[in-house]
């Protein structure tokens, strides 16, 4: 299995909204994802390839010293081999290059398999906002000291 991490583009954007569709509760929309990669100039989105098919995708905003990761997704006929992490690893490296010290991000307390792939990596439970979600709270996790 090869997988190829690269900037999300709007030609992968069908594929993009079929795995969001499939794998989160309240899918954003196709213009969500072009509002993003064409005109928020603080967002870096990625996607990763394997047979040039989207497979997954993920992404943050840089404001000044903090990232925030706005979403990470594997489409599930490819979850747990490795490519979330790809991707994870790929949005700390991008934020670290664009002068982020630490990165936080947002989590449905349910979500139990992305929570231990965050803190795998190193990220905190910095507590709750409740009803985040339409219907379930987010638990907020942090990542300090991302090193350059
Ligand atoms: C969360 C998600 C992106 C992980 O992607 P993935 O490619 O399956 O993750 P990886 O294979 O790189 O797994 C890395 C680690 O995550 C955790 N993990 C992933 N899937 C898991 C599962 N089904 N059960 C338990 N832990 C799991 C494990 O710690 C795993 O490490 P390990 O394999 O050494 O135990 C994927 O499950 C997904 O797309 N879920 C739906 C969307 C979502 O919830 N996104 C997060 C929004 S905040």
């Amino acid at each position: 299995m090869h997988v190829t991490i690269e900037p999300m583009q709007v030609c992968h954007l069908e594929r993009v909204v079929a795995i969001e569709r499939e794998v989160y509760p309240s899918p954003w929309s196709k213009n969500a994802f072009v509002n993003e990669i064409m005109d928020n100039g603080l967002a870096s989105y990625w996607v990763a390839m394997i047979e040039e098919q989207v497979v997954g995708y993920a992404g943050i905003w840089t404001i000044m010293d903090e990232a925030h990761l706005t979403t990470l997704a594997v489409c599930r006929r490819w979850q747990r081999r490795g490519v979330g992490s790809l991707l994870l690893d790929r949005l700390l490296v991008e934020a670290k290059a664009l002068g982020a010290t630490r990165i936080t991000l947002e989590v449905r307390v349910s979500n139990d398999k992305a929570q231990k792939l965050y803190k795998k990596y190193g990220f905190m439970s910095s507590g709750l906002r409740p009803n985040y979600y339409h219907d379930e709270d987010a638990l907020v996790m942090w990542l300090d000291n991302l090193l350059p």
